[in-house]
């Protein structure tokens, strides 16, 4: 009998340097204009064998389902469904990256699953083959697979690599709430209205990251669902004015909310930037990340 070891997973949040939103479209997706980069700020998935289905133990994440409705089962399920895989799963996951914090946690726990059972049950399915199940998982989990920085077009599914030049130093600051991304797409809707045009990626921000002129990236920060999510939660523009007040090269909402992102000019700044917002009390934690980094990682296997 063979001994099928188990696989361990670390997988990256994403944050969107720039995050264009165009108007709703037919299937109620919005057609999107994007940057998104990922950061070492990472969620860490095990996946052991088991002879039939697919299991979710949860070592830590409140709020998290642990049930068929979570996108690491989810991802798991798609990939044993479409290659006939007899066996089964049981995943463990410990959550770090905040939950519906708008740095697609979810996304990269699904991520994270299909390339952990691709290698448990030895599929050598290609990237190409993985990023088309993760299209159909959530528009964030193409993303999620390839990792780096990279454009983001369609409803954020259709990827081009970003030529970038060194190493950006966030300070990722959560919140003590959640926001559904539902919502903050609807609540942009309502402010927005609906005659507005295609949003594009500004060529300046491109030829910053690809010169690595950090103060340029910094300026060119920018985020459409920023005004939808401050309005849901008022307190962020005050979190958004501290970091400003710190220094902070660039000051945002990440995604939909309502996690705020502040980018350091190095890793001093950043802990300046980091126990200064902690001191607000207008955020739960102040995280020093930074990025890009590539896509989810096998770690460990077991034996
Ligand atoms: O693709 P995903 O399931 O992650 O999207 C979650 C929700 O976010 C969608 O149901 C939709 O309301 C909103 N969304 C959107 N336009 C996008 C991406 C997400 O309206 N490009």
């Amino acid at each position: 009998m063979t001994v099928v070891s188990p696989v361990c997973v670390e997988t990256p949040a994403k944050i969107n340097l720039y995050l264009g939103v165009g108007p709703r479209r037919a299937d109620g997706y919005h057609e999107l204009a994007t940057v998104f980069q990922a950061l070492d700020l990472t969620d860490q998935l095990e996946a052991e064998p088991l002879e039939s289905g697919v299991q979710l133990k949860l070592r830590s994440g409140k709020g998290v389902p642990a049930g068929p409705s979570n996108l690491a089962v989810k991802a798991a399920r798609l990939l044993k469904r479409e290659y006939e895989v007899p066996q089964g799963v049981r995943l463990t996951l410990e959550k770090r990256i905040p939950v519906a914090g708008g740095m697609a946690g979810g996304s990269a726990d699904a991520a994270a699953a299909l390339v952990a059972c691709n290698a448990l049950w030895g599929l050598g399915c290609t990237q190409a083959q993985l990023s088309q199940l993760a299209a159909r998982l959530g528009s964030d989990v193409p993303f999620s697979l390839c990792g780096g920085t990279a454009l983001g077009a369609g409803r954020g599914e259709l990827l081009t690599p970003v030529l970038s030049t060194g190493e950006f130093t966030w300070v990722v600051a959560t919140s003590f709430t959640s926001l559904a991304t539902p919502d903050v797409y609807a609540t942009f809707d309502k402010l927005r209205g609906t005659d507005f045009p295609e949003p594009s990626v500004p060529r300046a921000l491109l030829s910053a990251l690809r010169s690595g002129d950090q103060v340029a990236v910094g300026a060119h920060l920018h985020n459409d669902l920023q005004a939808a999510a401050v309005s849901m939660r008022p307190e962020l523009d005050l979190l958004l004015e501290a970091g400003r007040d710190y220094g902070a090269l660039g000051a945002m909402v990440s995604g939909s909310g309502p996690t705020c992102v502040f980018l350091a000019s190095d890793h001093d700044h950043a802990m300046e930037l980091s126990v200064g917002l902690s001191g607000t009390g207008l955020c739960k934690q102040a995280r020093i990340a930074t990025g890009p980094v590539p896509g989810p990682r096998v770690t460990r296997t077991r034996t």
